[in-house]
Order: structure tokens, then sequence, then C-alpha cells
């Protein structure tokens, strides 16, 4: 009996539906009738069809966002608002078996990172911002434009809505992806179109239903499906959409830019990343290790934050390499849907087939397997965990992101601290980063001087609703999750009045 037979009702009902785009809270077919096929990660089966949408649809999402933007959508109080986000936290747990399995099947992460993720992540997210719809406060201000004097004139700032926000979302973690988009869009009364990734476009679909089901308003969450040079060019280049919220490569990051520039729409960008994580010879290693290789295979290594680049204390260089190599050995790989699974199929056979390309470049250069290396035989896109060490900075997986399980070591000496920090920082990306050491020193002067959007000592990627989260260099622009997470969906407006 095959482990897809286990699935519960709810999910292998919505498996079955014809999923088109939900616009203006209907779900429709694309005009050309076009689909393209889902898989499954872990055996390329295909497990559903979706309507591949384009200009056509992204127009008609676009013309209900902008109406349902100044019509229903603008009467709602922030309270009311805050309500609704909170109730599709609610929704999230309800449907919490479904919403994991959709997620298993579509991206093959394992079950415990799901549950984690639905029953936890996602939630948790939307009743943070949740907190917010009533918090957001303009100023007033001691202004005396031209020359009034004080009791003549009355000066502030109204911060309001920017508008309708597209976004495009990638595979790697669809549920937190689509959830870090809806969530500002409904805290700051925005509304959106926004095309999920073709790859997993599952929990998009489930998840803009749930929001009708908390009582958001036709029109205000709106999902086109399709590809990324037909709908997702069609989004970015759309001269009624006002900001772009994009993640995915840098590469494509740089399109969006370009197709923004039409009607100088505004854009974030939560782009690549290739972070360093750099253990010193006093850190704990009993810590350090384990943390190490979360950092790095997490997610298979599909992860924007992934620790890829490893610099390790000479003293210690060994005893860590081995302890990672050895948590690496001992991951069991297989179907995120068995239980028992800790590592799961990367997303593609052309996913699997570029991380296996890096690995080749960097032994050809001279670095050295001391893990893996291998994909698996059996069915799926499986890549063993790896790790490449005596790897040197312009080496080619050194120097590109990877996204797929592969850890590079460099090591450094005594008094390189200097020298270490160059090292963490000659990468064009700015993204995470950990320092693993009892020295509160090192950890300051460490945290100040690592190039990028977070930094953390003695874990990596410390995540939480609350903490702003993004990139600098070409990791992208502006910041995602906590307050700073709502300002691009803002803009202020200065008024002043006078009697
Ligand atoms: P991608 O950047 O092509 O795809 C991400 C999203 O952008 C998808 O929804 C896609 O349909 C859309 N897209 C693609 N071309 C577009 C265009 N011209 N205009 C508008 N939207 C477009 O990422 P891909 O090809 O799936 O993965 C390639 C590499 O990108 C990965 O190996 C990894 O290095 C990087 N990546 C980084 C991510 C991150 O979170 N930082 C996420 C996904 C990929
Ligand atoms: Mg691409």
């Amino acid at each position: 009996m095959s482990i897809e037979s286990g699935l519960s009702t709810a999910t292998k009902d919505f498996l079955v539906r014809s999923h088109g785009h939900f616009i203006n809270g209907q779900w429709v077919a694309s005009d050309s009738g076009e689909t393209f096929a889902v898989h499954n990660p872990a055996n390329g089966e295909v497990i559903a069809h979706c309507a591949a949408g384009g200009e056509a649809e992204i127009d008609r999402a676009v013309k209900a966002a902008r109406a349902a933007f100044e019509g229903p959508w603008s009467r709602f109080t922030s309270a009311q608002r805050s309500r609704v986000l909170w109730k599709i936290a609610d929704l999230i747990e309800q449907n919490f078996q479904q919403l994991c399995e959709l997620e298993i099947l579509d991206n093959g992460l394992p079950t415990p990172l799901a549950q984690y993720v639905c029953g936890m992540v996602v939630p948790e997210f939307f009743r943070y911002y949740a907190g917010w719809p009533t918090k957001i406060e303009g100023a007033t201000i001691p202004a005396s434009p031209q020359g009034k004097l004080p009791g003549q004139v009355f000066s502030y700032t109204l911060r309001e809505p920017i508008g309708v926000v597209g976004a495009i979302t990638p595979w790697n973690s669809p549920l937190p992806m689509v959830m870090l988009k809806i969530a500002p869009t409904l805290a700051t009364g925005c509304t959106l179109v926004l095309k999920p990734a073709e790859l997993t476009p599952l929990t998009a679909m489930r998840l803009a239903e749930l929001c009708a089901e908390a009582g958001v308003p036709d029109g205000v969450i709106n999902i086109v499906n399709g590809f990324g040079d037909t709908a997702g060019a069609a989004l970015a280049a759309h001269p009624s959409v006002d900001k772009i919220a994009f993640t995915g490569s840098t590469e494509v990051g740089r399109k969006i830019i370009h197709a923004a520039a039409g009607n100088l729409k505004k854009v974030t960008l939560e782009l690549g990343g290739k972070s360093p994580v750099v253990i010193f010879d006093d850190a704990k290693l009993e810590e350090a290790i384990p943390g190490a290789a979360r950092a790095c295979f997490f997610l298979q290594g599909q992860n924007c934050m992934a620790g890829t680049r490893l610099f390790v204390h000479e003293y210690v260089h060994d005893q860590v390499v081995e302890g990672i190599a050895a948590a690496a050995r001992a991951m069991k790989i297989g179907p995120g849907l068995d239980p028992s699974s800790e590592f799961g199929p990367l997303i593609s056979a052309e996913q699997r087939n570029r991380v296996a390309s890096y690995v080749e470049a960097g032994l050809i250069e001279g670095a050295e397997l001391a893990c893996g290396g291998k994909a698996l035989s059996s069915p799926g896109y499986f890549y063993e965990p790896t790790i490449l060490t005596q790897t040197q900075p312009d080496m080619t997986p050194v120097c590109n992101e990877i996204f797929g399980p592969v850890l590079c070591v460099q090591r450094f000496g005594d008094d390189d601290l200097d020298d270490v920090v160059k090292a963490a920082n000659s990468t064009i990306y700015g993204l995470s980063g950990s320092v693993w050491t009892r020295d509160l020193g090192t950890a300051m002067q460490m945290v100040r001087r690592i190039d990028s959007g977070q930094v953390s000592v003695n874990m990596h990627a410390a995540i939480d609703p609350a903490m702003p989260f993004g990139g600098n260099k070409q990791s992208g622009w502006g910041r995602e999750f906590g307050k700073e997470g709502l300002e691009p969906y803002l803009k202020t407006k200065g008024i002043s009045i006078t009697w």
C-alpha cells in the first residue's frame, strides 16, 4: 500500500478538484484553457492539474483587487481586520492535517517540519499581524507651513495602505512564503494578487479559501496560477499594481525591477543567500555541530537563509567536520509523508541536476568530499546531504547559491578575526549568518561586522514573527516580518489644515 493511500479525505478531495484561479472570490479557468501538472517530488507522480494564467487573468485579478480596495475593504475598521486575521489563524489550525499533507505532497518537506510550519509558524504569524491593524498610527507634527503660528495650523501624518499589491512567491517553503504576503496585506488594508510558484501552488489556493471563510471580502485576496515569464511577468509590469513583493532568485529579482519601472511601482525583494556559519575554537561543539548541520541541511538546503559556507577554527576543524558528516550520514532520507523521514527530496529533477553540477565543479576545482555527493537511485529527486572541505572563496560551489544540501567548509587560524570577517563577507549576498563562541567579546565584534540582514549567536536562522528579516547587498530590498514588514505596505500622507 502506498503512503499516499493514507491521506485524509479532505486532501484527496482537494487534489482531484479542477484548480483554477481565485479571482473576486470565484474559482475560474484560464481563457486559453491551458493547464499544467503539479508533481510530488518524492516520487515524480502527478498529483494535480492547475490552470495556467497569463496577461488576461492577471488583468482581471488586478481589476478585482482595485475594486475591493476602493470598495468594501476600505470600509472595514482596523478592529475588524484584526478579527479576520485571528480567524484565519484559527482556520489554519482547524485544517492542520490537510495543510500538512498538501504542503508535503507539493514540496517534499518532512512531516515533523510540516507540522511545525502548519501548526506553529503560520498560525502564530497571522496572530502576530492580527495585533497590528489597531496600532498603525501617524503623528502630529509641530509644523509652521507658510509662516503659520501655533494654533493657526494643524499638521499630521496619515498612514495609508499602499493599494493593490502583486506578490510572487517561490517553491521552497510554499505556505510560509504566501503567509508573508497575505498577513501584512490584510493588516494594512491593502489588496493582493498573488502568483504562487508553479512548482508548489496547492497550499496557496487552500489558504485563499480559508481567508474567504474567515470573512475576507471578495477581491481582497486573488490567486493567479501560472509560470514566471507569463503570469509573473504580467503582474510585475501591470500599470495598476502599486507594489510588488517578490521572493525568489536574484536573477528574477533583477527582472522584476525592470518590469516595475513602467509605473514606478514600489518593490521589495527577498532573494538568494550564501550565509556564513563561523565556529570558533571555544564554541560549545555539542551544540555547534548539530546547529551547523541544521543550518545547512534544513529543507534539504533549499532555503534562502541556509548556512552554506562554514568557517571553522583550525583547532576544531576536523572534529566539527566529522561531527557534521556523522549527523548527515545518520539522517533518514525518505518521502516527507513517511513520519520517520528526516530529509526529503529536492523539488525537481532540474534542481537535483543543478546541485550535482555544483558539487562536480567543486571537486574538479580541488574541494574534497567529506560525505554525500550522490543522487539516490530511488524514484523522486533525492540527493544526499553533502560536505565539501578544503574549499576556497572563489570556487564555484562557494560563490554561487546552490539551493541544495551542500556545505562548503573553509578553515581559519588564531588571531584571524579580520580575515574571517573578510572571508565571511566575500559574497554578493547578505541574508543570514551565525557565530558560535562562548566569548562575548568575539560575538559582539562578529555580529557587528558580518554584513547581512540577520546574524545569530549560538543559533542559526533565528526566525520570529516580530523580528525583521531581509537581505543586504544582492540578497534583496526591504524587510519582511515584524513592524518593519508592514512599512512597504503603507504610504505616508502629510496633511496641514488651517482655518
Ligand atoms: P525563480 O526566481 O525563477 O522563481 C521564483 C518565482 O518567480 C516563481 O513564482 C516564478 O514563477 C517567478 N518568476 C520566474 N520568472 C519570472 C519573471 N520573469 N517575472 C516574474 N516572475 C517570475 O526561482 P527558481 O527558478 O524556481 O529557482 C532557481 C534558483 O533561484 C534556486 O536554485 C535558488 O538559487 C534561487 N531561489 C531562491 C529563493 C529564495 O527564497 N531566496 C527561492 C527560490 C529560488
Ligand atoms: Mg526560474
